[in-house]
């Protein structure tokens, strides 16, 4: 098996850690050959906090996925999280030169460079640089402008932004767990790579990934993305506010949670009930299931707000024609689509990971959309190797990314 046609994602998220290692076929296709999942540790809201847990859990994800496949991994694609996370939108503009005026891919990767040039502070670096559209002599909504003529070249990016200290110590975590990474790529992208469609993509569609330890967003629209925002709030906090409004155990909370909870409050009548263990040695109480799914409306409420805070930041809400997307484990809760929907004011529907052939029921889950992401996003660099041999180790990033976006 030729290792180029191998690619391995690993999701470290806060509460799990997800490997999925694929194989890609001539014909553009992605099979997923093996997973491995592991209980996070060492990591809070995103990033890691104690370097040896979060190596050792990484370890355990990869041993299980390199076991089931047989297959020991050099390199991973690595999704990364954290409110650490920045981003901003930039435009760039060049004269095109020669007496063609004819725009080479030089000319392309300079306007993006000239489009970059917006100074960030030292103690961050680059995470992705996303054209948007070029626009060659006030003409717009172009994808790939190579080829074309005209006198001036414009383009409009997205930049995402990470904090280098937290970016190194997720990349020595996976160096620790033995493993080189080969690109690490912001999780709300990766989520959405492997839930959203091409129509969702172009017409305009928000990707709410909500997760553990936070709820990333990402706005796409013309097929590019507008906006990225990563808040340091998710599912584990209201497996707390349970724990601490109900003083029960927090393995309690998170089973009350997964098996009685909805955040649609009105729809319970009054004589449910749950029993809630107590904590150390007091005793189980019941408990009205009204007040247990008042705490977790309490919470998502406060969060879908944040989120519509920042979608107000982002974009004007007439853009997003094609509504939201919830996935992530924290989209599980029940009635968390219709509370969404609700609070945001639009059409909001629950995203599965797609694009990986060979994906069971049990995997075609919404924690596994960062996951299945980043594989997609491996495939994607792996085809633009394919068409460029004796390229491969010395493309950068960027001009695969670009290749591989004005390819679409
Ligand atoms: N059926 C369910 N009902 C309610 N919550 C659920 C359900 N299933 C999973 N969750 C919650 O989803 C969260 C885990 O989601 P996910 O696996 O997407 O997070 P993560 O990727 O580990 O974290 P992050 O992306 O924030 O770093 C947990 O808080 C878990 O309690
Ligand atoms: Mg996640």
């Amino acid at each position: 098996m030729k290792k180029d046609r191998i690619v391995c994602g690993l999701d470290v998220g806060t509460t799990k850690i997800c490997m999925m290692i694929a194989r890609t076929h001539r014909d553009g296709g992605l099979e997923l050959i093996s997973t491995g999942y592991a209980d996070s540790a060492g990591l809070h809201k995103g990033v890691v906090i104690d370097l040896d847990a979060a190596a050792s859990s990484i370890r355990r994800a990869a041993d299980e996925a390199e076991m089931k496949s047989e297959l020991s991994v050099d390199w991973v694609i690595v999704g990364a999280t954290g409110d650490h996370f920045q981003s901003f939108n930039s435009r760039g503009a060049i004269a095109i030169e020669g007496n063609r005026h004819e725009v080479t891919a030089e000319a392309m990767a300079q306007v993006i460079a000239a489009a970059q040039s917006v100074p960030i502070s030292p103690d961050r670096e680059v995470i992705h640089v996303l054209p948007q559209e070029f626009v060659l002599d006030d003409r717009g909504g172009i994808k790939n402008p190579v080829g074309l003529f005209g006198s001036q070249l414009d383009v409009n990016i997205h930049v995402v932004t990470c904090q280098s200290t937290l970016n190194q110590n997720l990349i020595n975590a996976v160096n620790r767990a033995q493993m080189r990474v080969k690109k690490v790529v912001a999780q709300p992208l990766a989520s959405a790579q492997a839930v959203l469609t091409r129509d969702e993509k172009d017409l305009g569609t928000a990707i709410i990934d909500i997760g553990g330890g936070t709820t990333d967003i990402a706005v796409f629209l013309g097929d590019a993305v507008h906006f990225t925002k990563v808040l340091p709030v998710g599912g584990a906090h209201f497996t707390r506010d349970l724990a601490i409004g109900l003083q029960t155990p927090l393995e309690d909370s998170e089973r009350i949670k997964k098996e009685a909870g909805t955040v649609l409050t009105e729809r319970i009548a009054a004589e449910e009930f749950v029993l809630v263990p107590g904590m150390g040695t007091r005793a189980a109480r019941n408990v009205p299931r009204k007040v247990i799914c008042g705490i977790l409306r309490d919470r998502a409420v406060e969060i879908l707000e944040l989120v519509a805070d920042q979608l107000r930041k982002g974009i004007t809400s007439d853009s997003l024609i094609a509504g939201v997307v919830v996935t992530g484990g924290g989209s599980m809760l029940d009635g968390m689509v219709e509370l969404s929907e609700e609070i945001l004011g639009m059409p909001v529907r629950q995203g599965l990971p797609l694009g990986l052939r060979g994906l069971t029921e049990e995997l075609s889950h919404p924690v596994y959309s960062t996951a299945v992401g980043l594989a997609l996003f491996g495939a994607e660099e792996a085809g633009v190797l394919r068409k460029k041999p004796g390229k491969a180790g010395s493309t950068p990033w960027l001009f695969n990314r670009i290749l591989s976006w004005a390819g679409n």
